[in-house]
């Protein structure tokens, strides 16, 4: 993706026996209509077999604590519909963006850094 390799660009993986189950990635881009320092969550996603199992909380706490230490006041990102009730459970919330993609409407979702439960960090 544009940007992979800027210096403020982090990937993260979670690795099971050497092997990768688990991607995210965690871009400095602040909404358009935002002034304030924001990170942006890409290609999050976890293979199939893995699912259910913690992969996917796992990088969402480390995305979340690596934004939190750069600075940042929110993390978002694009969401499909089978996920939206995923990152709700982490703060996240619907704002009324909705993206047009080839594989149907994608919501944008925010969720503000200090209101992220650090108990989940
Ligand atoms: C969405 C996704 C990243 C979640 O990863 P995961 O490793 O399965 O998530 P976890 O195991 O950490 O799940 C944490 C909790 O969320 C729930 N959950 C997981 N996926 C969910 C979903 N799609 N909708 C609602 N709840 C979900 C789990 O049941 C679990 O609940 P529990 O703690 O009560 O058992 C993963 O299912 C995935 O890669 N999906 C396909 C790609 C995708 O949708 N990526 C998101 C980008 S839009």
């Amino acid at each position: 993706m544009p940007g992979d390799d800027d210096a403020t660009t982090r990937h993260f993986g979670f690795f099971v026996a050497g092997s990768l189950v688990g991607v995210a990635s965690l871009f400095v881009e602040p909404l358009a209509e935002r002034s304030d320092l924001g990170h942006r969550l890409r290609a999050m996603a976890v293979l199939e077999s893995s699912q259910r199992q913690g992969v996917g909380t796992a990088l969402i706490k480390a995305v979340i604590g690596a934004a939190s230490v750069a600075g940042s006041s929110y993390l978002w990102c694009t969401v499909r519909p089978t996920a939206v009730d995923f990152y709700t459970r982490f703060g996240f919330k619907e704002t009324q963006v909705q993206i047009a993609m080839a594989h149907g409407s994608f919501s944008t979702m925010v969720v503000t850094i200090p209101s992220f439960p650090k108990t989940l960090l």
